[in-house]
């Protein structure tokens, strides 16, 4: 297929490897051998090890965003934002003081779980009823007649939508467990608008914005810096990420033959794309597989979707935790002579919190007895009757599972990092009869970024420069934000571990990435997002 690119270095994909940490993680652990319960959990960890056989190409769904620009941190105004997350629904109001500085006052509801397998009247509803409040607590002077001083809002939906304008998406699918099927193909901006006219509220939803647009927005504002940040990523309930590309490469929106593109500003050149890229790997099998993850897998209500999110995000942890100690209850007895409440979450799918996974993970107790607390406290088993083995094989599947979450994020922003030219000039890129199934991961993802955002031919690849205003060793900027990357010991430094083993990086590139939380990012983006819309699109 001379369309597909081996992307110079990367094609070894024996040389990346990015997967053989299992191994070493299993030679530290195992000093005392002869136990049989950490030997099944070491056994375990190894079948959540990567294994490169077989794989074909299927495109994430790099979402055009309509936003054509970054902040600078002098951005001005009062703005909504509303946030409907995976697990939280969040309302506030953002001061942009102009100075890279805001203020936001916000409320947090969780969502009803029985809201997110309901119909859209039934969500929508409940969102608009929690601006209503709001607004009435925060922003009664508000209340005037004249549309002009309505609240501007922008709204984060984090799921995938087919964004036609600024302000209008149309919901693609859901994702992290939402199950509404009459939202699907409807304007969620005007799902929204409608239940809040219906309350008679002076709000305007004037914008649509993905997490990670957020986080990428709010994080040029509050740490400007010479080149821009270049990526906004999440890493918590879902995952996903969003960068900067260069207009002319999305073709989706440039070609001839596009089609129902909405009005957009030309004039920087630039367009920030939503990669959704946890849907990276749904048709194929490129990705580490275990029993663990089939079971999670077949057990979701979308199997065969969102296979890399299934594998890194904060939602699936848990689950994929759970199945491997029940089958380690089955198959070794693992905490068989334990006490175990009757109640105990290990019976109720996709009820294991990450949380427990950071607090095992952090435990670095000679008698893990961190583990064992937090295994009674959340899984209901009396501590007293848990074994230092019992404690050291769950140790050894967290560990696993969570190093794997890390290292396969790792895999994204390389492929982004690369693909965008910001690293250095693409090695000359010899076009040959590569298919996808002989690119390494990395590769991968550089080769489905290519063809999703519209396809470069190889030889653009092989002639594109790094931006000129990007000296070699500025600093690579990236926006993240999720309660993985803020709360599971070590996962940044795995990430960078991993970065390290990319041919392309070594320590050399990963010292580059400067990686920080955007905080408040979808509030503070939102309403970054809104003053766009305002001033580029008049909405
Ligand atoms: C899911 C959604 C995506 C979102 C991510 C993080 O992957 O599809 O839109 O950005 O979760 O919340």
């Amino acid at each position: 297929n001379p369309d597909v690119i081996s992307p110079g270095s990367l094609t070894s994909s024996e040389s990346i490897s990015l997967f053989e940490y299992t191994s070493k993680i299993t030679a530290q652990q195992t000093l005392d051998s002869g136990m049989s319960l950490v030997e099944k959990a070491t056994e375990i960890a190894g079948e959540l090890e990567y294994s490169p056989e077989q794989n074909d190409g299927r495109d994430m769904t790099m979402i055009p965003t309509y936003v054509t620009s970054v902040p600078n941190g002098t951005e001005k105004g009062v703005y909504l934002a509303v946030d409907l997350g995976g697990t939280n629904f969040r309302v506030c109001s953002v001061v942009l003081n102009g100075d890279t500085t805001f203020d936001l006052t916000q409320s947090k509801v969780a969502i009803p779980k029985a809201l997110m397998v309901s119909d859209s009247h039934s969500l929508f509803s409940f969102l608009a009823k929690q601006v209503a409040d709001f607004v009435e607590t925060h922003h009664s002077d508000h209340f005037s007649e004249d549309p002009e001083h309505h609240l501007r809002l922008g709204f984060t939906f984090s799921f995938p939508v087919d964004q036609k304008a600024i302000n209008k998406g149309y919901l693609i699918r859901w994702t992290k467990g939402f199950d509404i099927p009459d939202a699907i193909g409807k304007d969620v901006c005007a799902l929204l608008q409608n239940e809040i006219d219906a309350l008679g509220l002076p709000v305007k939803v004037a914008a649509l914005v993905n997490d990670t647009v957020g986080t990428l927005m709010a994080r040029s504002y509050t740490s400007p810096g010479k080149t821009g940040t270049l990526l906004g990523a999440i890493f918590g309930t879902g995952t996903n990420g969003a960068y900067v590309e260069k207009l002319d490469r999305i073709t989706k929106m440039t070609s001839a033959s596009a089609k129902d593109v909405g009005e957009y500003d030309t004039s920087t050149g630039e367009m920030v794309v939503n990669t959704e890229w946890g849907s990276f790997d749904n048709a194929v099998n490129v990705l580490p597989d275990s029993p663990y993850d089939r079971l999670l897998d077949q057990n979701s209500v979308n199997p065969g979707i969102q296979m890399f999110e299934k594998r890194v995000s904060g939602m699936f942890l848990g689950e994929i935790l759970r199945n491997a100690i029940l089958s380690m209850k089955q198959d070794v007895g693992l905490f068989a002579t334990s006490t175990i409440a009757e109640d105990s979450v290990l019976n109720t799918p996709w009820s294991i919190d990450t949380s427990l996974l950071s607090y095992i993970e952090a435990d670095s107790t000679e008698d893990f007895s961190v583990t064992k607390e937090q295994l009674q406290k959340d899984l209901g088993i009396s501590a007293s009757t848990i074994s230092d083995d019992e404690a050291r094989a769950a140790k050894i599947l967290v560990h696993a599972i969570g190093k794997r979450s890390a290292r396969l994020s790792a895999v994204p922003i390389a492929a982004i990092v690369i693909a965008t030219g910001k690293l250095s000039p693409p090695a000359q890129a010899p076009i040959d009869d590569l298919g996808l199934k002989d690119l390494s991961l990395v590769g991968q993802g550089i080769e489905i970024l290519r063809r999703a955002i519209g396809g470069r031919s190889p030889a653009d690849l092989s002639a594109d420069a790094p931006l000129p205003d990007i000296q070699d060793e500025e600093p690579i900027d990236i926006g993240v934000d999720g309660s993985v990357v803020e709360f599971y010991p070590g996962f940044e430094e795995y990430v960078r571990e991993a970065l390290r083993d990319v041919p392309e990086f070594g320590e050399k590139g990963e010292k580059r990435i400067r990686m920080g939380v955007a905080k408040d990012g979808s509030g503070v983006g939102a309403a970054l997002i809104a003053l766009v819309a305002k001033m580029q699109y008049s909405q």
